[in-house]
């Protein structure tokens, strides 16, 4: 494993990001309210640049109805087709390619597509700070 300079601390405040290039993998190098993470930039669905979709929530629901807005500032969600992903672990947070809507006479529920791909995880790398500079080890 390799570390390799991003950027210094200052330049990559809380919500910023940057798009690195190492060994011929585009890496994306986050800051989380002061929390650094870094995922492969690529979306598991059909490669998108992942690392270039909107930084937000995401919404959860304990009945019809009821949306939930969660994890602020921690979802990434792919640009080409909305897959979300925690940009902490690299793991799915919903997939939109595994639900589908079914409509009925009066009502309308979702139920997961069986030919959907399945929910694989983005490759994650450790990012740590060092002296004012935050630090990819690759
Ligand atoms: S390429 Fe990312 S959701 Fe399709």
């Amino acid at each position: 494993m390799a570390t390799h300079p991003v950027a210094r601390v200052s330049e990559l405040p809380p919500g910023a990001r940057k798009i690195v290039e190492i060994d011929g993998r585009s890496i994306g190098v986050f800051n989380v309210e002061g929390r650094f993470y870094a995922l492969r930039n690529a979306c598991p669905h059909q490669g998108a640049p992942l690392c270039q979709g909107s930084l937000d929530g995401t919404y959860t629901s304990t009945r019809p109805g009821e949306f939930i807005r969660e994890r602020e500032g921690e979802v990434l969600t792919c640009p080409w087709h909305g897959w979300e992903f925690d940009v902490t672990t690299g793991r799915s947070v919903f997939n939109p390619h595994r639900m589908r809507v079914r409509s009925y006479e009066v009502s309308v529920a979702d139920a997961e597509d069986p030919a959907a791909p399945a929910d694989p995880t983005v490759p994650t790398f450790p990012v740590t700070v060092d002296d004012g500079v935050v630090l990819l080890h690759v």
